[in-house]
């Protein structure tokens, strides 16, 4: 260290160093990703100083490579990274951009960008780049990009290119062929799979020149999601031309970037067809997900606030590796997974019933909020209000699915049987005592205190509990609990096959 020198940059470089040595990573490297200057390191080794807004970035920057989000929190690290290049066109739809960005990157995909100069018009380069942790491109003759990183090798480094939002003058230039700009010069120089993810006014999108393009690059080859039907960001306007949500996108991106790494294609449908090559593949997979409705008279029932997203989530995933699903579905307002058979019910006892049909299976992920108890007699009529006493309730115990099918005879028991424990306070200490009470194998718990917001929420933060001791995950969408979860079922199913 070099006597003298201001306290900020010392203690700066010295963080660095450290990230150097725990990342392995080159100092240009780093310097160039961290505030796009391969001389940093370099230059504050020889004393330079920096100002604190370049130490709060560089820091900034260490602090989201090393965010437990990513790959280095310790869990996935064996998987290896897939590259993923982002060509982001000129529509309000960008914005979305940012958090495709983020969930890509909690899925270990690294993202690579580039905006088309209208793009830069609705988010900017600084914030896409800091998403991404690489410096973005979007000149087709900028000397230091096209010197650092051209076209032609943005476009062979990536395993899939992505177009979001592609505006009708994208598609139009794809169709074409045309080479004018860094993104049309990429998407004409790759050889990679391409999908779009188009967003336009309705009327644009069903103009016959669009649909014409569209038609085109259908026959190119080139896959779709979306548009979908919905508002548009002008007042008044509705129809087909909305860019598809973030989760369309992963489930979209999920198959290709899988069949880039050399598996076998996502299979349409299950059964027969199923693609042998995949993790859960021949595998038969039940999930119980929602709520329970329990009736107190024809119009009236005990609930809960549980949205059945993830148990959804968890029969997509288990479905996206093979497996053959059936779920077992409460009350839930929401969409049947595709691929997957799903049994709608209402009560628990129908739950029961419904999941002992799906029986033998595999694996059995109890995902369902079901209601601990029901009235002991249901009225035939609406209980009127007004009479002399205020009704009384009396409650049974509803039967515990997960108990029941955890300690069903050999052969019927699935082989790896997970539970869900909800909780809202001592969540490990009850969850573990529930893995043995109910004779699960695994326990995925959870803290579902209102403040967390995880019912009818979009993320969860979990704790695998196992025979072998508690994993915590970082907090994650969850969609992406569940397709970690079916890979480590995917894994413990093999080995338990192995074993016997
Ligand atoms: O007992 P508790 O409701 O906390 O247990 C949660 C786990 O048990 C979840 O996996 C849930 O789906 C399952 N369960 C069940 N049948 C019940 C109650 C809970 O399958 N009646």
């Amino acid at each position: 260290m070099i006597p003298g020198m201001p306290g900020t940059t010392r203690d700066l470089l010295s963080d660095i160093e450290t990230f150097l040595a725990e990342f392995g990573v080159s100092p240009t490297k780093f310097g160039l990703a961290a505030i796009n200057d391969g001389h940093l390191v370099k230059n504050l080794r020889g004393g330079a100083s920096v100002t604190l807004r370049t130490a709060d970035k560089v820091r900034a920057y260490m602090a989201e490579q090393r965010s437990p989000s990513l790959a280095h929190d310790g869990l996935e690290s064996a998987v290896p990274p897939r590259r993923l290049l982002l060509i982001i066109g000129g529509g309000i739809a960008a914005y979305k951009c940012l958090e495709l960005i983020r969930r890509l990157r909690e899925r270990q995909v690294m993202v690579r960008a580039v905006m088309t100069q209208a793009a830069c018009q609705f988010i900017t380069p600084l914030c896409v780049g800091a998403l991404t942790g690489e410096r973005v491109s979007n000149e087709l003759f900028d000397l230091n990009q096209e010197h650092d990183i051209g076209h032609v090798r943005l476009a062979r480094e990536a395993a899939l290119i992505v177009v979001a939002p592609a505006t009708a003058d994208l598609l139009a230039k794809m169709a074409g062929g045309h080479a004018d700009d860094l993104a049309s010069a990429v998407l004409m120089a790759t050889d990679k799979p391409v999908l779009v993810a188009p967003a336009m006014n309705p009327r644009m999108w069903l103009n016959p020149a669009t649909q014409r393009n569209v038609a085109l690059l259908h026959a190119d080859g080139v896959h779709f999601v979306g548009p979908e039907v919905g508002e548009m960001a002008e007042r008044g306007e509705a129809g087909l031309g909305r860019m598809a949500e973030v989760p369309q996108l992963l489930a979209a991106i999920e198959p290709l970037l899988r069949e880039a790494d050399g598996a076998t294609d996502t299979p349409r449908e299950w059964g027969a067809g199923a693609a042998p090559g995949l993790a859960m593949a021949g595998r038969r997979v039940l999930v119980t997900a929602g709520p329970t409705h329990e009736p107190i008279d024809p119009v009236r029932y005990i609930a809960n606030r549980s949205s059945g997203k993830q148990g959804a989530a968890i029969a997509q995933h288990a479905r996206a590796l093979g497996a053959q699903v059936t779920l077992v579905l409460g009350p839930a307002h929401i969409p049947d997974p595709e691929g997957v058979e799903v049994v709608r019910v209402e009560t628990a006892r129908e739950m029961l019933a419904a999941a002992e049909a799906a029986l033998p299976a595999d694996v059995a992920i109890f995902a369902a909020a079901v209601a601990d108890w029901r009235v002991a007699s249901q009225a035939h009529d609406k209980i009127k209000k007004g009479g002399k006493a205020l009704p009384r309730l009396e409650l049974i115990e509803n039967p515990d699915i997960l108990k029941t099918i955890a300690s069903a005879r050999p052969g019927m028991r699935p082989p790896l049987v997970i539970g869900f424990a909800a909780e809202t306070q001592n969540v490990l200490e009850y969850a573990k005592a529930k893995r043995r009470a109910k004779g699960a194998d695994w326990i995925v718990a959870n803290d579902v205190s209102p403040q967390t917001g995880i019912m009818g929420g979009d993320r969860n933060t979990v704790h695998l509990i196992t025979a072998e001791g508690v994993e915590s995950w970082p907090e994650l969408d969850k969609d992406e609990v569940a397709r970690r979860l079916m890979e480590r079922a995917a894994e413990r199913l093999a080995a338990i096959t192995a074993a016997t």
